[in-house]
């Protein structure tokens, strides 16, 4: 085995480091007499308006604009009106305002920042207050200290969904071109109103989940082997204090995981198992059952396809393959942070599915860690066979209340419900419900899809006990995977999400960046929360 992963000196790689999270301050008062609105301290002020009530009406004033109009002078009303704005949830209208020409005149705005954003809040819910916090991250990049009015006067929830909108949207790709850090987000947003720390942290935590989980995917395949992914969340869980545990390919030998073995197996850089876990110190509050939910993550640091090799254009976003992992290790960091009441274990099978010498091969039989026997069709549906593995050892050792597994499973999944929807696969009612709940609040979209039980014959094999392709496929290929992975998990209540459309984005819309995009970091915390 050589290791690909470059020597490092130094500094830390910037796939390496988690950055810093723009800081957010809260702030007691109102605008109309805030003793730092002053251009020394703020360099921006973002105060909201909302779409008219009426076709042509005007637009509607929020918490701050008012005062804002006030201490500048200025009527903005008026000028939203000329600026053609609507006051939907994402519009930012970005007014520089100009200095007199040497002193020849006392201008109104003098002293006060410079740059005043109208920004569209829409309904005012926290999907639209998400929007207009991503869309004021994307209007003040370059600037230092923003000031914001928006959700001054709402509900907590509501200025939680700003901030979080805000984190997120100002989240960038860490990159290796020259100067390309130029133009970094806002260090600072300072929320002048009726705001708690709490809401704060809440919105945080969410956020440097997301942040942390889009990190790590994209991350690309020549530094992110499955060792290297394992060195990152053994250095998150040490820092967090969680306990972790780790299978080397000569201990997945030993303990019998054929399937995580077989799919490392074409790859120069050696698979691994790795689980890491969160036990709650004190007694959960009334009325909460404390639970141990497992989180399996599909771990694929790069996905060629193996023998089975993808086409050209296909292979290109698979470093993403490894979403589902980053995933699991960034819920179960977040649920030690935000300390929920229950025990959260991520398990993590790690793997490159490369093609070499030794690559595993369609038609080959596999022995799985709970003894089942899997006659191979495709060497690039691997996915199901580093999860049989993992789900099976977490049904068999790790007792879990609640089973779930997030992957990048099949494109099937995204062929029928595109980028936006995860797809959904359990037995269990309740959790489906409380996912569903949880996917509300979160903005990030769940599907329930049926475990159609007539295909199960499709995955009957003449050599092994299952083939984990259909021989002759009945369709529906994200279901026949979801199949395949439920005859390893027991009788647990288990729930399967299969992310491969919304893991990954095309472009930056509202709080989702282009590239990884972390789904599924917040709704497993929410959901956490929500059990
Ligand atoms: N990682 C892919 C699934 C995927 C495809 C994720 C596109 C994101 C975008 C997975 O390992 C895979 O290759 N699945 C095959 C399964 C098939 C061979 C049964 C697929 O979906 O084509
Ligand atoms: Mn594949
Ligand atoms: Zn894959």
């Amino acid at each position: 085995m050589h290791a690909q992963v470059e020597e490092q000196t130094g500094e830390p790689h910037p796939w390496e480091q988690i950055r810093s999270l723009p800081e957010v301050t809260v702030e007691a008062g109102q605008l109309i007499d805030c003793t730092f609105l002053t251009v020394e301290e703020v360099e921006v002020v973002a105060v909201p308006i909302a779409p008219a009530v009426e076709d042509g009406d005007d637009l509607q004033p929020r918490h701050g604009t008012v005062d804002a109009a006030v201490r500048y002078g200025l009527d903005f009303a008026e000028l939203a009106h000329r600026a053609k704005l609507t006051g939907r949830a994402g519009e930012a209208h970005v007014i520089d305002l100009p200095r007199p020409h040497k002193r020849s005149a006392e201008l109104a705005w003098a002293g006060l920042p410079e740059r005043v954003i109208l920004l569209g809040v829409g309904t005012g819910d926290d999907r639209a207050l998400r929007r207009a916090g991503a869309a004021l991250a994307k209007a003040t990049r370059g600037c230092e200290r923003v000031l914001t009015t928006v959700a001054g006067a709402t509900a907590q929830s509501n200025g939680a969904a700003f901030v979080e909108g805000y984190l997120l949207g100002s989240y960038t790709q860490p990159s290796q071109a020259a100067g390309a850090d130029d133009v970094q987000p806002a260090q600072n947003l300072t929320m002048l109103g009726d705001h708690s720390d709490h809401m704060v942290q809440f919105a945080q935590t969410a956020a440097r989940a997301t942040w942390l989980a889009r990190n790590l995917t994209n991350a690309p395949s020549n530094f992110k082997n499955p060792q290297w992914f394992v060195q990152q969340a053994e250095k998150f869980a040490a820092a967090a204090g969680l306990e972790t545990k780790t299978w080397d390919e000569t201990a997945l030998a030993t303990d019998g995981f054929g399937g995580i073995l077989a799919v490392g197996a074409g790859s120069a850089s050696a698979p691994r198992l790795m689980t890491v876990s969160y036990t709650p110190d004190g007694a959960a509050g009334p009325g909460v059952k404390p639970q141990h939910v497992v989180i399996v993550g599909k771990g694929i640091t790069y996905d060629t396809g193996g023998i089975s090799i993808k086409p050209r254009l296909a292979m290109v976003p698979m470093k993403t393959d490894m979403a589902g992992a980053a995933v699991a290790l960034a819920a179960v960091l977040a649920a030690h942070e935000a300390e929920v009441p229950h025990r959260v274990t991520a398990v993590l099978p790690l793997a490159e599915n490369h093609f070499g010498a030794d690559s595993y091969r369609p038609s080959d039989v596999l022995t799985m860690f709970n003894g089942t026997t899997v006659e191979v069709s495709n060497t690039d549906a691997e996915g199901r066979l580093v999860l049989a593995d993992a789900l099976a050892y977490a049904a068999a050792e790790l007792d879990p209340d609640i089973l779930i597994d997030v992957a990048t499973l099949t494109g099937a999944a995204s062929v029928g419900l595109g980028k936006g929807h995860a797809a959904l696969f359990s037995t269990d009612s309740e959790l489906i419900a409380v996912t569903q709940a949880a996917a509300v609040t979160t903005g990030e979209h769940v599907w329930h899809m049926p475990l159609v039980a007539e295909y199960s014959s499709a995955l009957d094999s003449p050599f092994a006990d299952l083939s984990h392709v259909p021989h002759n496929s009945p369709g529906g290929g994200a279901i026949t995977a979801a199949l395949f992975l439920q005859q390893f998990v027991s009788d647990r209540r288990w729930m399967h999400l299969d992310i491969a459309g919304p893991a990954r984005a095309s472009a930056d819309k509202h709080e989702v960046t282009a590239g990884a995009t972390g789904y599924g970091a917040r709704l497993l915390l929410q959901l956490l929360r929500q059990l």
